[in-house]
């Protein structure tokens, strides 16, 4: 991989867009009552999305058997692309059963609103066993990613989708920015090199300080908090929203920071899911991804560092976007900064981190987090929320 990547290279080469064209639209709005219906569940519904928008470039649609086995034995597409997490539609046989091959299929999101087609290419048994051990290592119900495989239906609908309309965010509108237009936007500004930022969680000065310090040798910061499904202990997407605007107005500069909603569910598959967010921000336009400590992991069902040490099983240049790779951050009341084991002399004791559930037990008892782990702004609004 040369040194200077083109912000416009997809995943594949080329940017999906799977929205229909308004002719589309209306060819699948005059058959809506006619077509036989699956009704998509939160996660299916915002994959169905992200595909569309070009997010999971090159997937057209949901995948085929052959990808779908590739995907987890090999972390590849069929045609040697990697590609780390199957994206399927899982339902149950009665729902598969009447549903034909070669037959278009509507879709519909959890509250019944017709939101795409499936053009049904294959119906396919799979094996969530064979599934959950290899993308997420461990076959234990209780990993939230491995309970959605077991609570889901034992058959895939697969082939290419179409979004019926990209409607705005109800949230989130401002911060709905999609590939197309991040795109376009790195390259009005200029940016050659673009670091793309993953997060589930309020932002701490942990995240602050490997975002700066990522920041300083790229030319732009791409902040994509994850707003889709979540496990429900986390922290509400609108909460963390707030959070990033108030960082955005006090402690970033405005014209080197993007914030965005990356609008997918999390799977919380530790090192399988850092390789897609990767590939998920490099179709954004970054030419770079952070992953620090245990990145989308849960529980201890990672090594600290398994996330990165994933990116090495790729060829240098194949994922085409480059992560930079932070080690633990903490305060160090030391040296009086922000820093990591890499850059300070500290003592275990001189170390100020708090774990994300440390964090919600103090809130919970009105407590705020000190000013070393999070910015007091912060603080008070998740206290806020908190106790609202
Ligand atoms: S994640 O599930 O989206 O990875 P989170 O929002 O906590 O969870 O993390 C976002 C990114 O920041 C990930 O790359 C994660 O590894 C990194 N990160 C979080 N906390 C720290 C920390 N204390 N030190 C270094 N990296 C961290």
């Amino acid at each position: 991989m040369s040194a200077k990547l083109d912000v416009n290279a997809a995943h594949g080469g080329h940017l999906i867009n799977r929205i229909a064209s308004e002719d589309e639209r209306q060819e699948f709005l005059a058959q809506a009552e006619r077509l036989p219906r699956v009704q998509l569940d939160e996660r299916a519904t915002s994959d169905l999305v992200m595909i569309a928008i070009g997010g999971f470039s090159p997937l057209n649609g949901f995948m085929e058997q052959a990808d779908y086995e590739n995907v987890v034995t090999d972390m590849r597409l069929v045609n040697g692309l990697p590609w780390s997490i199957p994206v399927t539609l899982s339902v149950s046989e009665e729902i598969a059963d009447p549903l034909k091959e070669g037959s278009w299929v509507r879709l519909d999101d959890p509250t019944g609103r017709f939101v795409g087609v499936l053009e049904l290419t294959q119906k396919y048994r799979y094996n969530k066993a064979h599934e959950a051990t290899h993308v997420y290592r461990t076959n234990e119900t209780k990993h939230p990613g491995v309970k959605v495989v077991y609570d889901q239906g034992p058959i895939n609908l697969a082939g290419p989708v179409w979004l019926l309309e990209r409607d705005g965010h109800p949230l989130f509108p401002k911060y709905q920015i999609d590939p197309v237009e991040s795109r376009r936007m790195f390259q009005e500004k200029g940016w050659k090199t673009v670091v793309g930022f993953q997060t589930r969680n309020p932002i701490h000065r942990a995240h602050e300080y490997i975002q700066k310090c990522a920041l300083e040798t790229v030319d732009g910061l791409f902040l994509h908090p994850l707003v889709g499904a979540t496990k429900s202990d986390d922290i509400p997407a609108d909460v963390r929203m707030r959070c990033y605007e108030i960082m955005m107005e006090h402690y970033f500069p405005q014209d080197r920071v993007i914030l965005a909603i990356n609008p997918s569910a999390m799977r919380y598959a530790g090192p399988r899911e850092a390789i897609f967010h990767a590939i998920v921000r490099k179709n954004y336009g970054c030419t770079h991804f952070i992953v620090g400590r245990d990145h989308a992991g849960v529980g201890d069902y990672y090594g600290t560092y398994d996330a990165q040490h994933i990116f090495d099983e790729f060829e240098p240049g194949e994922l085409g976007i480059l992560p930079m790779k932070f080690e633990h951050a903490f305060y160090c009341t030391r040296t009086e900064q922000m820093a990591t084991t890499k850059t300070s002399p500290s003592k275990p004791e001189e170390r100020v981190h708090l774990s994300g559930t440390k964090v919600r037990e103090m809130l919970r008892r009105g407590e705020l987090p000190p000013p070393q782990f999070s910015r007091p702004e912060v603080a008070a609004e998740l206290a806020k929320a908190m106790q609202g």
